[in-house]
């Protein structure tokens, strides 16, 4: 048997970045000869192994037939005849498409390196339909590449389109998108994915919640690049450039779903988007089967970041109602994160992204004051149950009221 080091560790050190994962295939070899090696399987029907040292996966070269819709129709074929190149050419790109053996020769017979060389995310061959995760792939391949100057060659933009087309991405799990979806959201420039998933028509499919929001404006005065869709790739590019969490930039993608339900004849104004696009973002949440933190901080964001926006002019009992919303006693980090999916937010806007947010430290000051109540004093004058629920609040209200003083004197 042969063993070949191949995809992304060959493609990265070609790239000179750090290789973490190593993935090797093996030619001329069969399941009983990787068992008696030592080699655990990885699954009942999938040529896959583990090796017994590294734990690093090694794949019998397979290829592969596609027998029906969606990831469960797959039949594998792999068997001690098939060649490398027939394994390679099954791969998504070209530049993943490139194997090493242990002196470090290259077996390129899809010229992978030449498209490193000139920034091209190019599939292998048609076989790149048989899996529709692919078209996500490529879009996170470009988001993360395009500090290089990577693009998506225009005839696998076709590819993409025509699978974006065919219903064939409806037939994915929620569990291998959201892979996808929120590795291409923590890369530099998250933005890029969703434009790529745009241009090919894949984000109407995916999320036709956020490709809606294209072509929607907003008022100029707050927001002078006007359209909604832009200003949400804005926010999600800042919060890759203040190195946000994936939980803000979740919800950073999704905070003005609501703007796409505004009827015409209201343009370029908004009234109650906020409120109007829970039910949205609530849609792609589940969808997806988004993790809790980032279903909650969406929702939250998507409801409350006009609120954040508008900090500073907030009656004192507004701004206790939101930071009980938050819960921000037991639950501060997440206060914090819906803080800066709205700087972030006042930030994703054109020539703005320098501008300071007062707001910020204004709420981070509110939410100290408000957890400065002590119940200890409350408990000893009295109270208890639900009363003692109401004096806390009260102790809170007076609280901000003297805090809003002491800001605005
Ligand atoms: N691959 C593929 N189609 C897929 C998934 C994987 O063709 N849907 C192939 C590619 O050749 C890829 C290799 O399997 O390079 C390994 O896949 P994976 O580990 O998912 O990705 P990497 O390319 O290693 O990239 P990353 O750095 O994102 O992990």
């Amino acid at each position: 048997m042969q063993i070949y080091k191949v995809g992304g560790a060959v493609r990265d050190r070609l790239l000179g970045k750090p290789v973490t994962d190593i993935d090797w295939v093996v030619v001329g070899a069969t399941t009983e000869e990787m068992l008696a090696k030592g080699f655990r399987p990885v699954g009942a029907d999938f040529p896959v192994f583990l090796h017994p040292k590294s734990g690093e996966e090694y794949a019998l070269a397979r290829t592969e037939r596609k027998s029906g819709r969606g990831y469960g129709g797959f039949t594998f074929h792999a068997s001690p005849e098939v060649t490398l190149e027939e394994d390679l050419i099954r791969r998504d790109l070209t530049i993943n498409a490139m194997a090493e053996d242990n002196l470090q020769n290259l077996t390129d017979p899809y010229h992978g390196q030449q498209d490193l060389e000139n920034r091209l995310l190019r599939h292998v061959s048609p076989a790149f339909a048989e899996d529709p995760l692919r078209v996500l792939r490529v879009a996170r391949f470009a988001a993360r590449y395009a500090a290089l100057g990577f693009t998506v060659a225009p005839e696998t933009l076709d590819l993409m389109r025509q699978l974006s087309e065919s219903g064939e991405l409806e037939a994915l799990t929620a569990e291998r998108s959201w892979k996808e979806i929120s590795r291409a959201l923590m890369e530099d420039q998250p933005q890029v994915f969703i434009e790529v998933l745009r241009e090919c028509g894949a984000l109407k499919v995916l999320m036709p919640e956020v490709d809606a929001l294209f072509g929607v404006p907003q008022p100029e005065a707050h927001h002078p690049e006007i359209d909604t869709g832009v200003h949400t790739l804005s926010v999600l590019e800042q919060a890759a450039r203040h190195k946000q969490p994936l939980t803000v930039r979740w919800a950073c993608l999704l905070h003005d779903l609501g703007k796409g339900l505004t009827p015409e004849e209201e343009w370029p104004r908004h009234i109650a988007h906020e409120h109007k696009g829970l039910k949205l973002i609530k849609a792609v949440n589940e969808r997806f089967k988004a993790p809790k933190d980032c279903q909650e901080l969406a929702l939250l964001v998507g409801k409350y970041h006009t609120h954040g926006h508008r900090a500073l002019e907030l009656k004192p009992s507004t701004l206790l109602e939101l930071l009980q919303s938050f819960d921000v006693y037991r639950r501060p980090q997440r206060f914090e994160e819906f803080i800066a999916a709205c700087e972030m937010d006042a930030r994703g806007r054109k020539g703005l992204e320098q501008r300071s947010y007062p707001q910020a430290d204004y709420l981070r000051g509110a939410a100290n004051a408000a957890r400065t109540v002590a119940v200890q004093p409350l408990l000893e004058n009295g109270f208890k149950g639900p009363e003692l629920g109401e004096a806390i609040k009260r102790e809170r209200l007076k609280a901000l009221k003297t805090y809003k003083e002491a800001a605005s004197a």
